[in-house]
């Protein structure tokens, strides 16, 4: 039995992956807003803290973290949450968690990308720069000025880039960093997003090579898998998993 942290756990993606690792055997402490073990906002860094404190007083050692908790930018949305939901409040909470990953013999995080990195047109590669510089008032202020639906796919691209940054030397004390990158997953999140009054229309409009949005148990399956020792070899990638979206896109 291994111990794992997953943000976002009360829903889609986040509870699927809980499911699963429970089903195998493990032990899951669950984060998010509500109906988790540790109810706390990872939109601000208070709430990150008091997150981190609620693992701690139930365990000093974790396999795995999944920082899942993660909001969409829709149309009238508020760009600077989505910077400090989507990328903060998976880093910040990630990197205080580090001791108890560094405890383990060996431990894995799986980030949550998007594949709205390769596929979604017209955002901002400096605003993700700045995202991934970790200045939050700075990367706040310029996200408030972006349209949120481009602020999603730059937060999330920045996600990418602490892994790329941290892999090697978190490798050093036994702890994988990936990120997964799933296409149009059937959750709350895609039924908010089709409700868009502008951007609805789209979300179904992205092509995908099996004809059929993903399942989030679909993505949990590749999230346990990135989790486990088998992917021991696996450190600082991004798995796309979007049923060949990106490979319809960009051939
Ligand atoms: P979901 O809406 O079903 O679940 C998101 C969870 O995050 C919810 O339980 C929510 O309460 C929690 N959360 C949101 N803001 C929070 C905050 N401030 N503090 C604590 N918890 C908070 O969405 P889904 O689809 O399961 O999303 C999981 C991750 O997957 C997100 O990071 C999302 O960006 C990503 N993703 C989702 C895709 C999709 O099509 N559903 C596609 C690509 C990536």
């Amino acid at each position: 039995m291994r111990t794992f942290a997953v943000t976002g756990a009360a829903s889609g993606i986040g509870a699927a992956t809980t499911e699963r690792l429970r089903a195998d055997g493990h032990r899951v402490v669950t984060i998010d807003r509500a109906d988790a073990d540790v109810v706390a906002d990872l939109s601000t860094p208070a709430g990150r803290s008091s997150a981190v404190a609620g693992v701690r007083e139930v365990t000093d050692v974790l396999h795995g973290v999944v920082p899942c908790a993660g909001v969409a930018g829709g149309t009238g949305g508020d760009g600077a949450l989505v910077a400090s939901v989507n990328y903060f409040g998976t880093v910040e909470v990630v990197e205080s968690l580090r001791p108890l990953l560094a405890a383990a013999d060996s431990a894995s995080v799986v980030v949550v990308s998007s594949n709205s990195v390769e596929c979604q047109p017209g955002w901002s590669r400096e605003l993700a720069a700045l995202i991934a510089d970790g200045d939050e008032p700075a990367a706040r202020a310029a996200a408030a000025a972006t349209e949120a639906v481009h602020v999603y796919p730059a937060s999330k691209s920045a996600l990418r880039t602490w892994v790329r940054r941290n892999a090697p030397a978190w490798a050093a004390d036994g702890v994988r960093l990936n990120a997964v990158a799933p296409g149009l997953v059937e959750t709350a999140m895609a039924t908010v997003m089709r409700a868009d009054p502008e951007l609805g229309v789209f979300v179904d409009a992205y092509p995908s090579a099996i004809g059929r949005p993903g399942r989030p148990e679909e993505v949990a399956a590749a999230i346990v898998w990135l989790l486990s020792d088998e992917a021991s070899l696996v450190v600082g990638t991004t798995l796309v998993i979007d049923g060949g979206t990106d490979a319809l896109l960009n051939p």
